[in-house]
């Protein structure tokens, strides 16, 4: 059974190889964070995952943090996006990841018909799958589906909050965590502090404004909403059901985490 004790212990054992994989990428807008990638690639870690399901690639951060963290590993991972934005934004992470990470396969179109048939054909695989994209009662309907199987191990859900009326994960049984928990952000909030150049110093988005990461974490910090962003993770199979303390905002500048003097730079 995953206990908060295992799950705790795993982060830790995870933390340094995933510090490493995503301490370099450049941080592409919109993405995930990469105080949300840790617990994923923890999970991936300890329920020995072969194959990794994303649903909502976009600009590609999510999958990129993953198959940066997986690349030594046997891990594939499929990516699947319907290109809302268009405007080659789906295309421009297909043409800057693919060259990076052959186990990585990308697939055009809806994941409400695709991710279900990509588990069907993978019975025989331990799976994990992340959606962002869509949100909410969409992605629950998706995730209901996807937690049939035995071997689907673990779903996670971006802009999963427990503060600001996101805590839509909640609607599972098999709710196990969220990034928002206090003591999660107190501890492993600084991995959005390393710094990270972002996508528009090297390119003009149309679709998105010109922001620096910082920029980013500064304004959502100062919001209303600073959890805005957190990361929900479903089990599937038996796990420790806790009650838990969550962040609140807005969170002043002096009480951000701070990075530790060991990943500093
Ligand atoms: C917020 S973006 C994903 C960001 C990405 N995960 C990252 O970290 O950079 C949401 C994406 O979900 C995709 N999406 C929305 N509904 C979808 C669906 N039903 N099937 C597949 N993709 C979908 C959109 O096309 C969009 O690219």
């Amino acid at each position: 059974m995953l206990t908060r004790k295992i799950f705790e212990e795993q982060l830790e054992k995870t933390l340094d190889s995933y510090h490493d994989a995503t301490k370099d990428l450049i941080y592409q807008a919109k993405g995930l964070r990469f105080c949300q990638g840790l617990p994923l690639c923890a999970l991936i870690d300890y329920y020995d995952i072969d194959l990794m399901i994303e649903s909502g690639v976009c600009r590609g951060m999510s999958t990129e943090i993953i198959c940066s963290y997986t690349k030594d590993k046997p891990v594939h991972h499929v990516a699947i996006d319907i290109d809302h934005y268009g405007k080659g934004v789906f295309q421009s992470a297909i043409d800057r990841l693919q060259p990076q990470y052959p186990r990585l396969k990308f697939l055009s179109g809806d994941s409400k018909l695709l991710l279900p048939q990509v588990i069907e054909a993978n019975k025989h695989l331990n799976i994990a799958y992340l959606i962002d994209g869509p949100k909410f009662g969409p992605a629950i309907e998706i995730a209901r589906k996807c937690m049939e199987y035995d071997n689907v191990k673990f779903g996670a859900f971006d802009d999963a909050t427990k503060e600001t009326g996101y805590h839509f994960v909640d609607k599972m049984d098999s709710c196990f965590f969220y990034t928002d928990e206090k003591w999660y952000y107190e501890k492993y909030g600084w991995l959005d502090d390393v710094k990270h150049d972002t996508y528009s110093k090297t390119e003009k988005d149309p679709v998105w404004p010109n922001k620096t990461l910082e920029a980013m974490l500064e304004k959502r910090r100062g919001s209303n909403y600073p959890q805005a962003g957190g990361l929900g993770i479903v089990i599937n199979g038996p796990f420790e059901k806790t009650t838990q303390e969550y962040i609140t905002g807005p969170i002043a500048k002096e009480d951000w985490p701070i990075v530790p003097e060991k990943y500093r730079r």
